[in-house]
């Protein structure tokens, strides 16, 4: 199977490249090759790439970002997806689409099912939200995947940040009110490898298309996965409420997803949060310090 990513360096498009192997080919295009910004057809260089299946992990991910700069947030998000989804559908290849769980309010006392009503808080997720449904309108042979709380050894993500603030200090402030399931970029790119490969093998019936919630199994606040990250380092964490942090953008403060239409449809379940985690840490000791 080949696939090829949208997106170069983020941390789900290296994930998914650090699965390739014998019966797997990754290529990933992106910037500066491929600016989801400002491109129109891009029909012609993916067909040239021989795709089995396409993923886009390419999009605008600043959250209190997209606040200041709706606009460039919706070209990527919105425009973007729509450009890729469209050459998608013009080649005739399954189309795998990142989303997030920020398309909903986060108002739920449960996890988010796929066919729970949307009501996003910020420009991120509407523009999310809005990309989903260019998706969904022009490309039918598609998957896509809500995911929540990506960390990884790579960049800065909210697993290295916690690692950073952390060193000298005995005590860190994290936040306890918001719920969500800590997702690996490593199992995410294992399911989404899963995916891509179901949705090929079911090309005739069709099977395996729409939405699908994928996070890793269990679910924690900040706070408790903080405590996690920080086990015998020395440095505690001290519980606090969302609002005694100053944020741009408004966040859900119930961001679990349901995985079970996943599981039943795709046969793909990832990792519980807590047993995830340590493959990051460890490989965090290769790439990240
Ligand atoms: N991070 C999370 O917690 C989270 C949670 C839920 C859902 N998601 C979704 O999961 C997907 C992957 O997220 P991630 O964490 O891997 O993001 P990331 O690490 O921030 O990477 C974003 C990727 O998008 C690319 N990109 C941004 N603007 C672009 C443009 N104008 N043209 C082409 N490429 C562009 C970046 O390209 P460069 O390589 O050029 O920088 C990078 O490869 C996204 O769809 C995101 O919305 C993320």
């Amino acid at each position: 199977m080949r696939i090829i990513v949208i997106g170069r360096s983020g941390q789900v498009a290296r994930a998914l490249a650090e699965r390739a192997g014998a019966d797997l080919e990754v290529v990933r295009l992106g910037r500066p090759d491929l600016d989801l910004e400002t491109a129109r057809d891009i029909a012609a260089p993916l067909s040239a790439l021989r795709p089995d299946v396409i993923v886009n992990t390419a999009a605008f991910t600043d959250v209190d970002g997209a606040e200041r700069t709706p606009e460039a947030c919706f070209k990527v998000n919105h425009d973007g997806a729509r450009v890729v989804a469209a050459s998608a559908a013009a080649l005739g290849v399954p189309l795998v689409h990142l989303s997030t769980e920020y398309v909903f309010d986060g108002g739920s006392d449960r996890p988010y099912r796929e066919t729970d009503p949307t009501a996003p808080l910020n420009v991120y997720g509407r523009s999310k939200l809005s990309g989903e449904a260019a998706v969904a309108e022009i490309a039918a042979d598609h998957a896509i995947l809500r995911t929540s709380w990506l960390y990884s050894p790579y960049s800065r993500n909210f697993f290295t940040k916690v690692l950073e603030k952390s060193r000298g200090s005995a005590e860190i402030p994290v936040v306890a009110d918001r719920l969500g399931s800590p997702t690996t970029v490593f199992e995410l790119a294992r399911g989404i490898e899963q995916v891509a490969r179901n949705l090929l093998a079911w090309r005739d019936s069709r099977q395996g298309r729409g939405m699908f919630h994928m996070t890793c199994a269990g679910a924690t606040s900040w706070a408790g996965f903080a405590s996690e990250i920080l086990r015998n380092t020395g440095c505690t964490v001290r519980p606090v409420a969302s609002d005694s942090f100053v944020e741009l953008a408004r966040r859900p403060m119930n961001s679990r997803l349901c995985n079970d239409r996943l599981s039943d449809v795709h046969g793909v379940v990832l990792a519980h949060w807590q047993d995830a985690l340590s493959e990051v840490r460890t490989r965090y000791g290769d790439v990240g310090r």
